[in-house]
Order: structure tokens, then sequence, then C-alpha cells
């Protein structure tokens, strides 16, 4: 119908005079808004009788295709000049001074893991890893944790609903096994045995997860394993192995460990290991020992040596090897060195404390220069 072919020649040559947006905009409205004029047409299509629907629908459909072909054209050439004008107008000032990136900083529980990272590898110990998604059987029965252990409940420990491994290690029987999220860092001895065999010295920190939640205990948390496998090793090269680290760790000569009997399925005899501290100013100072006066001994970790069940499960030979394994809480280490009191604040990651209590990327821990990175 002729009328419609002169409505969309109107149109479209309004639109493309319009000289700017808003003047887009008012066509637009006035010709598909809820009152404009196409959409008036459509409307009438209702009315009809179907012959002249037949007629008149695509005619009018066509006139709404091209009326918003055509505005979007023009709008898109208005914006494009809009540009270049705003380009020609605005000069860089080449003077100014640049804007200095926002800086990072390293979180306290990476730094020391590398400075347990340096330390350990000046003793001649690699660093292993294994997964935080772990099955029962690496982080349970071959520590010798028995299906009826009560660290296997549920309210301590996150399981998978899902019980297919994520990984299965053919030198295992396969029975089914739950998954679940490693609740120490024990399970990469077991693996690191399996792997490499003996001898063996590694430490292996990383992340662990227990369901637990208050001042003191987080959901996830850090551990450094250490493991040593190889002949004639007892208690003696653990407790200076330990000793040694500490005092590199703490910067000072002055650290008193206290070996206390204790019982871990997975170590036979097992310690518990103290070291001596006083209070000042409020702040937990390691150095001394527990016993002199205005000192006490704090918990740092379990250690022990490997019980032999652990090594068969293992498939080393408990008549041929043996070594002894500690576990230490990175966090807790982190938070007496450099003395924050809130386990919480560590996950919380409030960008001022880490401003406050990061490190910076360029200060690596090294022997040499001291492992006590300057924040
Ligand atoms: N895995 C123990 C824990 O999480 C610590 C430990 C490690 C104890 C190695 C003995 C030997 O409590």
């Amino acid at each position: 119908m002729s009328d419609i072919g002169a409505i969309q020649t109107r149109l479209v040559n309004d639109i493309a005079a319009a000289s700017d947006l808003d003047a887009v905009e008012a066509l637009r409205v006035a010709a598909l808004g809820k009152a404009g004029s196409i959409t008036a047409l459509l409307k009438s299509l209702g009315g009809m009788t179907p012959e002249d629907r037949q007629a008149q629908g695509p005619q009018i459909h066509a006139l709404r295709e091209a009326v918003t072909a055509a505005l979007a054209e023009r709008k898109a050439a208005l914006d494009a000049a809009a540009l270049d004008i705003k380009l020609a107008a605005e000069a860089i000032d080449m003077s100014l001074p640049a804007d200095t990136a926002p800086k990072g900083s390293v979180h306290p529980v990476s730094q020391v893991m590398d400075e347990l990272a340096e330390i350990f590898a000046d003793m001649g110990f690699a660093v292993a890893t294994g997964p935080e998604i772990e099955d029962d059987w690496h982080n349970f029965t071959a520590l010798n944790m028995d299906e009826t252990h009560p660290a296997r409940a549920m309210h301590d420990t996150f399981y998978f609903p899902d019980r297919t491994p994520a990984s299965s290690s053919a030198a295992v029987g396969q029975q089914q096994r739950e998954i679940l999220l490693r609740t120490h860092t024990s399970p990469v001895q077991i693996r690191s045995m399996l792997d490499q065999g003996a001898p063996i010295r590694i430490i292996a920190p990383g992340r662990v997860y227990r369901s637990d939640s208050d001042a003191t205990h987080t959901p996830m948390f850090h551990q450094v394993e250490g493991l040593v496998i190889d002949k004639d090793i007892h208690l003696g090269h653990l407790k200076w192995t330990l000793e040694t680290f500490f005092k590199a760790f703490f910067e000072r000569e002055d650290i008193t460990l206290r070996l206390r009997p204790s019982y871990f399925p997975f170590t036979e005899p097992s310690v518990e290991v103290d070291v001596g501290y006083s209070t000042e100013g409020g702040r937990r100072v390691v150095g001394g020992h527990g016993d002199a006066p205005g000192h006490a001994w704090m918990e740092l970790g379990g250690s022990g040596m490997v019980n032999a069940r652990v090594l068969e499960f293992a498939g080393l030979d408990p008549a041929e090897w043996q070594g002894f394994a500690f576990g230490l809480g990175i966090d807790r280490i982190a938070m007496l060195k450099y003395g924050m009191n809130d386990l919480r604040a560590f996950f919380d990651g409030d960008p001022r404390w880490l401003a406050h209590y990061g490190f910076s990327p360029f200060d690596q821990p090294t022997l040499s220069a001291g492992v006590g990175a300057k924040a």
C-alpha cells in the first residue's frame, strides 16, 4: 500500500536528518513508543479481516524493521561523530606523573611456607605435594586409622557425596573409597613413599580441612608434614631436625624443645613437640626453657617414628627401612613469629590486614640474608 510506503520514506528521511541523539530518541518514541504511529498500525492488525491482515501485515512489519534499522544507523553515526570530536579535543599531557598501580603483598602464610622450604632445603629436604581432595584410604586407612577411628566421623571430616575416587592409585586394592577433604598433610607421606620408595626426605606444606570453627579453629588451615625414611633413623634425628629448624625459623639460638609422649595411630612411639616461650608485652615470644621462671611450654605439633604398619601400607619393608614424621601448624608458627593474635584474620582477606602483615614480593627468604622477611 502506497500510504505505508510514504510513511516509511518520511520517517527514514526524518531519522537521517536528526541532528543529535535526543532527536533520534524523540523520533523513536513517536514511531515505536507505546503511543507511536507504527505501534498503532501494528495494533490495528488485530481488528482487520483475515484478507486485509494478510495483505497489510507484511508491509507494516517491514515498515517497523526499516525504521528500526534507520534509527540504529543514525545513532551509530552520531556516536562516532561525538567520539571524533572528543578525540580531537582531548590531548594527552605527557608531563603528568604516571599512576602507580596498586601493589599487592605476600600473605604471611605464603611467606612462612617459603621460609620453611628454604630452611628444610638447606637440610636436604625436597618439597612434596598431594591432593587436597583425598580418599579415605590415603587419609586414614594407610595411616593405620581403621574403619572405627573417631576422627573419621562426619562431625570432624568433610566428605563428598560422590564416592567414586578422584584419582585411583594402581597400587591399592579397589574397594569403594570415600572422597573427602584431607584432614591433615599426612596422606602425602603415603603418596611419597608409594611414588618414590625409600630413602626419602621431604616436607609437604599445604591446606587441610576440618569441620571446626571458633576463635582458634578455622575449617581450613595449614600444616607442614615432614618425613624422613632411611636406615638407622631414630628419635634423636627427629629432635635435631626440629630443633635446627626452629632455631633458623625463629632466628634465635635459645630454643628449647620438649618431646612429650603422646599417641598417633601412624607413629610409634609418638611425641608431641613443645617449645619454651615467655610473654613480653602481652605477646608470646618463643625462646628459653619452658620450666624457667616466667616461661611456659607451648605445643607446636605432633611427631614420632613412622609406625611399621604404615611402612607396610606404603610398600616398604619395616625390617629394612625406618624413619620419623612430624606435622606442624603453619598458621600457628606464623602467628608466633610475626605477632598476630587472631587466626580468623588470616582468612578474612581484609586488605588493611594484608597491607599491615603482608610481605613485599621482593623479600625472598634466604638463609644467608636471614629467612625472616622485613614486613
Ligand atoms: N597428622 C597429625 C595431625 O594432624 C600430626 C602428625 C604428623 C603427628 C606426623 C605425627 C606425625 O594432628
